[in-house]
C-alpha cells in the first residue's frame, strides 16, 4: 500500500519562483539537509555524480557578477536578474561528474535529477522553495565555478523562504501517458 503521506508531499511539489521570496535567508543547517536528502539520490553503480557548488551572500554576488560579465544582457534582462539574486537565499550550481569510461553520460544526468528531486520534495510543508534554472550560458561558467574536465554544471537551483500558497501547475491525465501490456 502507497502511504497516503508520500503521495501527498509528491504532489505537492512545485516551483516557487524568486520573486515570490520575500528575501529572508535560509539557515544553513536547513541547505545542507536539502543536500544530505539529494546525497540520498540512487546511481548506477553507486557513482553518485551529484555535486553541488553553493553561493550565497558575497560569493551570489559575484556569481551574478560573472553572469552579467558573460553575457550581452539589455538593460531590463540585468535589472531582473539582479532583482532575482537580491531575492534569492542561496543558490546551487547543479553539476555532475562524469563517469565515461562506465557510464553512458544520460545515466549520470538521471542521477543528478533524482538528487535535484529530492532537493525539492524536501521543501515541501516548509517557508524553502525554490526552482530549477538551467540558461544556456552555463557554458561560459566553467573557469568560474571551477569544473573539473569531465564535470558539467546542469543549471542552478534558487532557494528562498516564501509565504506562497500559488497553486501548482495542473497535469495532463497520466491515463494519456500509460500503456498496459497485457
Ligand atoms: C530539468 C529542468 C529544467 C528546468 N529549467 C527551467 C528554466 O530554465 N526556467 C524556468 O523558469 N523553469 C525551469 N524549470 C522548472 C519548470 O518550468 C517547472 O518544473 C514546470 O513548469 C512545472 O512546474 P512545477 O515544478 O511547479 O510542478 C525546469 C525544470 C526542470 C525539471
Amino acid at each position: 500500500m502507497i502511504k497516503k503521506e508520500i503521495t501527498s508531499i509528491i504532489q505537492s511539489r512545485k516551483s516557487v519562483y524568486p520573486n515570490e521570496f520575500n528575501g529572508e535567508i535560509i539557515r544553513n543547517e536547513d541547505i545542507i539537509q536539502l543536500l544530505e536528502n539529494a546525497n540520498h539520490a540512487p546511481s548506477h553503480k553507486m557513482t553518485q555524480p551529484w555535486r553541488f557548488k553553493i553561493f550565497y551572500q558575497n560569493s551570489k554576488k559575484k556569481l551574478l557578477k560573472e553572469i552579467i560579465k558573460v553575457n550581452q544582457f539589455s538593460e531590463i534582462k540585468k535589472n531582473n536578474l539582479e532583482k532575482r539574486f537580491e531575492k534569492t537565499s542561496h543558490i546551487i550550481s547543479i553539476c555532475m561528474k562524469k563517469n565515461v569510461e562506465i557510464l553512458p553520460e544520460w545515466e549520470e544526468i538521471a542521477a543528478t535529477a533524482m538528487a535535484v528531486q529530492n532537493i525539492w520534495i524536501s521543501c515541501v510543508e516548509s517557508n524553502i522553495g525554490g526552482y530549477w534554472s538551467t540558461p544556456s550560458y552555463t557554458k561560459k561558467l566553467r573557469k568560474f565555478l571551477a569544473l573539473e574536465k569531465n564535470e558539467i554544471c546542469l543549471g542552478f537551483f534558487y532557494l528562498g523562504i516564501h509565504q506562497s500558497d500559488k497553486q501548482k501547475k495542473l497535469r495532463d491525465s497520466v491515463n494519456n501517458k500509460i500503456q498496459w501490456f497485457n
